[in-house]
């Protein structure tokens, strides 16, 4: 049973504290994360790292005896879902989030100032955050691939929903900090539930369940970072707001991938969200992650500075 080391996400933090989060994690992404590459949206050690897994690829086995059921649903869910594979519902849920995730950065990345005209440090932050959302889909593609989805494209939502995405990163912070900090968090229980999914599907292929494992691990410790980071832009009114969007949030996004509900427990999701602390996660992710001060316990603070 893991010793209790930190506190709710959703803990009170002073504006004073929140400053000095937003200092310790620039230091902390920087480090992490390599030398941002402004035209490529590609940070230095991510790529290094991307590159490091295409040189030494794994692929199924057994390959997918039916690719065309992925590829007819993988845009859009044309079969009744309950007819898939449950290989062909991962695969195909695993698309459909980074989907979102890729046009809501697209979006984005082409509102925010470049690193050359960032005045705020919270900017410069925003902007190697979002170069590393694009280095997840370059992820996703790979996890892809090494099941054998050599001819995945990127394919942009409806017009209306691209909209949706282009108009939300222009509102103003105190409309989007807190959404944009639910959607983190549930990145990250998205990936912990996928995580042991690889366990149940690939059981007989354990090579490709551990290349997945090794992809999504990259992804998830980034996205425990990015939650406490988005979690440090909002004050104390915000974090309530926060805490009664996890419902609503989380049941509308599934909703639109109807592959998750088949494979996941989306009620068990939600309660993870609201309940997420930081505490049930491996030693390995947390020492490579970042965690706000105001989330630890006293013990675990003292540990980091030592
Ligand atoms: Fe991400
Ligand atoms: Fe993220």
């Amino acid at each position: 049973m893991t010793k209790t080391k930190y506190r709710s996400v959703f803990t009170d933090a002073t504006d004073q504290q929140r400053c000095e989060n937003f200092e310790d994690y620039w230091r902390f992404t920087q480090g992490h994360s390599g030398e941002l590459l402004e035209e490529e949206q590609d940070l230095s050690k991510k790529r290094t790292t991307l590159k490091k897994f295409q040189q030494h690829p794994v692929r199924l086995k057994t390959p997918i005896a039916n690719p065309d059921s992925f590829y007819r649903n993988y845009v859009e869910l044309v079969d009744d879902p309950k007819t898939l594979e449950p290989l062909i519902l991962l695969l195909c849920a695993i698309y459909k989030f980074a989907r979102h995730e890729w046009v809501g950065i697209k979006a984005a990345w082409d509102v925010t100032p470049d690193m050359a005209h960032c005045v705020a440090l919270e900017d410069k932050i925003s902007r190697v955050h979002l170069a590393e959302e694009f280095c997840h889909v370059r992820l996703f593609d790979e996890m892809l691939k090494t099941c054998g989805l050599e001819q995945v494209k990127w394919v942009p939502l409806s017009p209306f929903k691209e909209k949706v995405y282009e108009q939300f990163p222009k509102l103003p912070g105190f409309i989007i900090d807190t959404p944009a900090f639910v959607t983190e968090l549930m990145g990250v229980t998205f990936y912990c539930h996928l995580y042991r999914l690889f366990d149940e599907i690939l059981v007989d292929e354990p090579e490709v369940r551990d290349r997945l494992k090794a992809l999504l691990d990259e992804i998830t410790i980034d996205e425990i970072a990015h939650v406490g980071q988005r979690r440090n832009f909002i004050g104390p009114l915000g974090i309530r707001v926060a805490q009664s969007l996890v419902k609503p949030l989380y049941t509308n996004f599934f909703k639109d991938i109807p592959e998750v509900a088949e494979i996941m427990d989306v009620k068990q999701m939600i309660r993870d969200g609201l309940a997420f602390d930081f505490n049930q996660l491996p030693d390995y992710m947390i020492e490579r992650s970042w965690i706000p001060s105001y989330c630890k316990t006293p013990s675990e603070s003292q540990q980091y500075q030592a």
